[in-house]
């Protein structure tokens, strides 16, 4: 369809251009995020100002999906407050895991909306969600898991 073509699109520009793919040396959060079923690995960082995300970065290895997502999570997020970005994560939550019609968020996540075609890859898709919930919630460097 018109509109799994758009999610591949999508996807492979931010897998070959990730967008903030770069380590912030002044971050006052971080955290790893793990996917066992593949061994794929992505570190987050964020720096805070108040409860502003200033900047948001993310580095590692992953599939096409994680990447992609990752990169268009740093780009929904920055400059997002700590509440806005609260809010995201449960809609990515609901999106993914729940009811809520993921179409709902088509406009802002394409990539997570368009993951909804390939259930088997939700992991990859929440992974970077999964770990930037944790660096925001941690003062200290901490390692999350998608099992
Ligand atoms: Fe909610 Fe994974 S996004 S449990
Ligand atoms: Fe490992 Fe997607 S296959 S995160």
């Amino acid at each position: 369809s018109d509109l799994r073509d758009l999610y591949q699109q999508v996807i492979m520009d931010h897998k070959k251009k990730p967008r903030n793919f770069r380590e912030i040396t002044d971050a006052n959060h971080m955290a790893h995020g793990n996917n066992p079923l593949c061994g794929d690995a992505l570190v987050v960082y964020v720096k805070l100002n108040g409860d502003v995300i200033e900047d948001i970065s993310f580095q590692g290895s992953g599939c096409a999906i994680s990447v992609a997502s990752a990169s268009l999570m740093t780009e929904t997020l920055k400059g997002k407050t700590l509440a806005d970005a609260e809010a995201l994560y449960e809609d990515v939550h609901k999106a993914l895991t729940g009811d809520k019609d993921a179409v709902e968020l088509a406009g802002k996540l394409q990539v997570l909306a368009g993951v909804k075609e390939f259930p088997a890859r939700v992991k990859c898709a929440t992974l970077s969600w999964h770990t930037v919930h944790a660096a925001v919630d941690n003062d200290h460097d901490i390692s999350v898991s998608t099992e």
